[in-house]
């Protein structure tokens, strides 16, 4: 049976949702979460719809595909298929022809799970091996310790200070109250969390979103940051113990996280927040042809 890519359109970015769910396991490689899906969300359902893609044998998904901007596509398989064949080739197909609408011309990325037979056939195609990213890691079956701070959750009327905070923590953010509102509205938010840290003048100085996938499944942290006025004091540690604790009443098995291994404080920050790392993997880019 042949291997189709198809567009799942908003209707059934439902459905790419409960598959990603599914593929997370313990042990599993770090791949697209639905959390990735979720936080794209920012951008509305039809805009996510649009980055979507799937591959599937018989009407069954075997493959799924976020772009993550017009370079970047971010993949994710069903455990069983990580080394079919004939679906790693399409896949290798469709994302080397830019006349499939994937990826466009030029400098191009694909972030594929480490073990996934995609990765050898990419680089027998002549692509590269990128920038090295680090996934970390921290297991939820024991109790996870009290931050030590003042932890909110955040609804629909604390969204403009999440939105806030995390302007101020990463630079060149064009995050606002109107992506928190659309993120919220996305099926993935179902299932997850905003958390501010606040300091003892009441202001919110950290930010997190927490993405569980069910229950005894990995959780995702996307994304985390500290206010750059508030550097120094613990902050980051203490929002990455919460947003732990807070996947852990969620019901999550662990809380993931993958930043570019160049960010070190990141990197330190959830070291320092018990998240053990986990080996380096790396995207493949195609150069401009
Ligand atoms: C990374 C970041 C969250 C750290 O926040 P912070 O409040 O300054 O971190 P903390 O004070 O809690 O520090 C936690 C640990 O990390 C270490 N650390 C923090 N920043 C560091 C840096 N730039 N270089 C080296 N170590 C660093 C601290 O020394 C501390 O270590 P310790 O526990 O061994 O003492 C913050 O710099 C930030 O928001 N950066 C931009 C956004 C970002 O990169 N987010 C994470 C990626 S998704």
């Amino acid at each position: 049976m042949a291997i189709k890519m198809g567009r799942p359109g908003v209707d059934g970015l439902g459905d790419v949702v409960r598959v990603l769910g599914e593929w997370q396991y313990d042990g599993g490689p770090v791949q697209l979460h639905p959390g990735d899906v979720g936080w794209f969300w920012r951008f509305g359902a039809e805009p996510t719809a649009e980055a979507t893609r799937t591959w599937s044998r018989a009407g069954e998904v075997l493959a799924v595909g976020l772009l993550d901007g017009a370079e970047l596509l971010r993949l994710a398989f069903a455990p069983p298929a990580l080394r079919d064949e004939e679906l790693a080739r399409q896949v290798a197909e469709d994302v080397s022809a830019p006349e499939r609408g994937v990826l466009i011309e030029g400098k191009v990325y694909v972030e594929a799970p480490m073990g996934a037979l995609i990765q050898d056939v990419l680089f027998k195609d002549g692509w590269e091996s990128g920038e090295p990213w680090t996934p970390l890691r921290r297991d939820l079956g024991a109790p996870v310790p009290d931050p030590g701070v003042r932890v909110e959750v955040i609804g629909p009327e604390q969204a403009h200070e999440w939105a806030a905070v995390l302007r101020a923590s990463f630079d060149g953010s064009t995050f606002t109250d109107e992506r928190w509102h659309a993120m919220a509205a996305g099926a993935p938010y179902v299932d997850a969390r905003c958390l501010v840290v606040r300091n003892e003048q009441g202001e919110a100085v950290a930010a997190v979103t927490v993405w569980s996938a069910g229950e005894g499944k990995p959780g995702l942290i996307e994304p985390m940051g500290v206010h750059r006025a508030h550097r120094g004091h613990g902050y980051g540690r203490a929002i990455t113990v919460a947003a732990a604790r807070a996947l852990q009443e969620l019901g999550s098995s662990s809380v993931d996280v993958c930043t570019p291994s160049s960010n070190v404080g990141a990197v330190a920050t959830y070291q320092s927040a018990g998240l053990e790392q986990l080996p380096e993997r790396r995207d493949l880019y195609r150069n401009a042809s």
